[in-house]
């Protein structure tokens, strides 16, 4: 990062809540400004305790906001969060989370909040008994999946004088963060991407069905990455229970044939699509309308394969496409995937081991060996599905022209 005037005109609006982590304000408010950002700030109630607001207006240079009734009409809580370019919320207590979490809007901030249409960032600070509460990761879990973004909490010496998980990131921290933020998500604006997600479910009878363990969190990690980037997503997704963030176009299909249709529908207005999702091979050839009874001894299926979607893709694909597919292999794993990268007219293969601990369905990490149509090939170690993700998008964008 280059650290010089990062948040160069950046509106940013800070929101602070009641926290001991709220002295860093001042310094973050500095920060912040020192490096071209344009500050507004909102302070919750209980936070006046931790901070006068008259230090946070006079580093920010602009009045700072609390009450509700302080503003004159409702329209002020919606043009504060239209006119940030991203609302941080630093430090972020239990508690506001808490009404972040659950729509609560009892006070300005998360009233803003509620209304807020630019990208919210959030860095909680709490002592560490509250950080490891399961209330606590479910409504981290729950604000993640409405696509706000969290700073990650540090190691350290907390208000209770306990040291352990919970510190708020320091404000250096938070100012990298944001820069790095910035520059990345103009790396893919304006360019459409098509994802695949999960398994698909291939219908026997009206109660049962052929299906597989894929859990969807490869792909959902990359929709979720690529939208980090500022592209337009699609994700095409099979059944699974995992939360999509919120801005992600979901495109929900339960078989092999629906996300086929689904596929060809959005390929032509794609620039990026990556096939992640666990498809079945072969489809039941005569699902039945009634519940198969279990008279016979043997009961056969007859299964009939599906179409390819990566390699129609790959038939379809134009100059300006880039097309990138997964490869699950037990076994002479490098030779498979370089055969599915040409035989489907791939960009780049993505290849899973069954035999690396750590990768392939249901875990939260996978490891990967990337291979482009160039003979190149990528090795990266065993990391959470999340980082898998960014290491893909690089590989994508280092070795191209997108
Ligand atoms: N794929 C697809 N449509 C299918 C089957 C697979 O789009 N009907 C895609 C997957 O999403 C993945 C790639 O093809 O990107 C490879 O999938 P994989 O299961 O590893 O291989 P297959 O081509 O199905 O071959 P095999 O099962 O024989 O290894």
């Amino acid at each position: 990062m280059q650290g010089f005037f990062m948040l160069k005109n950046k509106k940013i609006l800070l929101g602070v809540s009641g926290s001991i982590a709220a002295y860093k304000s001042a310094v973050l408010v500095r920060l912040l400004k020192k490096e071209g950002a344009d500050v507004k700030i909102i302070m919750t109630p209980s936070s006046k305790q931790f901070i006068a607001p008259l230090t946070l207006s006079t580093l920010s240079k602009n009045e700072v906001l609390s009450e509700l009734k302080d503003n004159d009409s409702w329209a002020n809580h919606v043009m504060l969060g239209r006119w940030a370019d991203v609302m941080l919320i630093a430090p972020l207590t239990c508690n506001t989370l808490s009404k972040m979490a659950n729509g609560q809007c009892d006070n300005l901030l998360t009233a803003v909040y509620l209304s807020a249409t630019c990208p919210v960032v959030i860095a909680p600070a709490m002592d560490e008994d509250m950080w490891h509460h399961p209330t606590t990761k479910l409504n981290l879990q729950k604000v993640e999946s409405f696509g706000n973004v969290i700073i990650p909490v540090s190691h350290g010496e907390l208000a209770s004088g306990l040291i352990g998980m919970g510190r708020m990131a320091e404000p250096e921290t938070i100012i990298q963060w944001l820069g790095n933020y910035f520059s990345v998500r103009n790396q893919l604006s304006g360019k459409r991407v098509l994802i695949t997600a999960g398994p698909t479910y291939e219908k026997i009878d009206p109660v049962r069905f052929i299906g597989n363990y894929s859990s969807g969190k490869m792909g959902i990690a990359l929709a979720t990455e690529f939208q980090k980037r500022g592209a337009e997503v699609t994700l095409v997704c099979g059944p699974v229970s995992q939360a999509i963030p919120a801005g992600i176009k979901l495109i929900n299909v339960v078989s092999a044939a629906e996300m086929l249709d689904a596929c060809i529908k959005e390929f032509e207005n794609t620039d990026i699509a990556v096939m992640s999702a666990a498809v079945a091979d072969y489809t039941v050839k005569d699902p039945k309308a009634e519940k198969i009874k279990k008279n016979d001894e043997l009961l056969q299926l007859e299964l009939s394969k599906t179409t390819d979607i990566l390699k129609k893709l790959g038939d379809l694909k134009k100059e300006h496409q880039l097309l990138v597919g997964f490869a699950l292999e037990t076994n002479n794993e490098q030779e498979n995937a370089i055969n599915k990268l040409k035989a489907k007219n791939a960009d780049f293969i993505v290849l899973n081991s069954m035999n690396d601990s750590g990768a392939g369905f249901s875990h939260d990490t996978n490891k990967i060996t990337i291979f482009d149509k160039n003979q190149k090939e990528y090795h990266f170690e065993t990391k959470n599905k999340n980082e898998v993700a960014v290491d893909i998008i690089n590989t994508i964008l280092n070795t191209t022209h997108v």
